[in-house]
């Protein structure tokens, strides 16, 4: 394998740090770019003691530092963005010019210095689409542009029409990556995850609080088979200008998911069912299922998922715990 220098956007995020130390692991060389709004400097410690490791703080929004940065690369990954249903409920503006001016910008750098691109996109594309197992062909149904909830969803498919276009028209080499939920250590709680926030109620001992009915669906990947799926995309020549599902096909009821929390960490919490419009505003909309069809990626790459969901229980459940005990021996 030729040793590349990539620029990772969202770097010190969740699965951009994961990615970033499996670069630097097989001898490429990484740059980040993030202004760590939700991104953490502990989540690149490994990386830090790297020399072929760079952390540049700043925003995507800032062209001259991308126009710099991609300039400086062979190979970019976007993952940049505000993330979460919380946070785009709550910060409406703010998201959408991230993730659409944002990618906007990194995209047109690519283009210019005409890097291989991977563009991050997300589950959230197929909206109230609840048939399962979703293909990458499937249709989105959204609500109206009214519901803060779907802007993200938006943005996103903005991104993915942009790279699309500039692959088809302009010959950009790109690969869009429509992740489901990805969970795994260094995943913040703060901004509304479903699984590290659960655990870190039942290790508190507080009720874990479930919207809806709680029989919503979804499928959990582990962070660390999503990271190689990314790996092998960027690799793969028959990748480039394709559209690929990434997640794992193993599907839990939100509320089992809460029930599995409670007896893998022996907490004696409950469960609270709390209405939607309580947790997200009134006229807040969700979807029943959300299961991936991944025959695309693994036709082309043979990858599927390695780790189950007790396994990513596992390893959420231990990272909560040396936090926990961490803050402690702190006090
Ligand atoms: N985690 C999931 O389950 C999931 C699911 C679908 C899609 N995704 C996508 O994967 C990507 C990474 O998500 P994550 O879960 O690691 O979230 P994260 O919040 O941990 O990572 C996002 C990173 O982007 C950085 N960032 C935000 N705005 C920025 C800006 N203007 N300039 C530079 N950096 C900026 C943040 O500081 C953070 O480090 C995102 O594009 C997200 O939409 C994630």
């Amino acid at each position: 394998m030729r040793r590349r220098t990539v620029l990772v956007t969202g770097g010190a995020g969740f699965i951009g740090s994961h990615l970033v130390d499996r670069l630097l692991e097989r001898g490429d060389r990484v740059v980040v770019l993030d202004n760590l709004s939700t991104g953490q400097l502990s989540n690149l410690e490994r990386a830090s003691t790297n020399p072929n490791f760079h952390l540049v703080q700043g925003s995507v929004l800032d062209e001259l530092v991308v126009d710099e940065l991609v300039h400086r690369c062979e190979t970019v990954v976007h993952l940049a963005a505000a993330v979460g249903v919380k946070l785009i409920v709550e910060q409406p503006l703010k998201s959408l010019t991230t993730n659409i001016r944002g990618s906007e910008i990194v995209i047109e750098a690519a283009h210019r210095y005409r890097r291989k691109i991977m563009v991050a996109s997300t589950s959230e594309i197929y909206g109230k689409n609840s048939r399962g197992p979703l293909t990458e062909n499937s249709d989105r149904i959204l609500g109206s542009p009214a519901v803060v909830r779907w802007a993200y969803s938006t943005a996103k498919a903005v991104d993915e029409l942009l790279a699309n276009a500039y692959h088809r028209e302009r010959a950009l080499p790109t690969v869009v990556i429509r992740l489901f939920n990805v969970v795994g250590p260094r995943q913040s709680p703060a901004y509304g995850m479903v699984v590290p926030r659960l655990v870190r109620q039942a290790l508190r001992g507080e009720p874990l609080t479930v919207f809806g009915d709680g029989n919503q669906t979804r499928c959990f990947a582990h962070v660390s088979d999503v990271v190689t799926a990314l790996t092998t995309l960027l690799d793969a020549e028959a990748a480039v200008g394709e559209t690929f599902n990434v997640g794992s096909p193993e599907e839990i009821s939100i509320r089992d998911l809460a029930e599995r929390i409670i007896s893998a960490t022996g907490s004696d919490s409950a469960v609270r069912l709390v209405p939607y419009d309580a947790a997200y505003g009134a006229g807040f909309e969700d979807m029943e299922r959300r299961v991936p069809d991944i025959a695309k990626l693994h036709t082309l790459t043979g990858w599927a998922p390695t780790r189950g969901l007790d396994q990513i229980l596992r390893d959420t459940i231990a990272e909560a715990r040396a936090e926990a005990s961490s803050q402690l021996s702190a006090a």
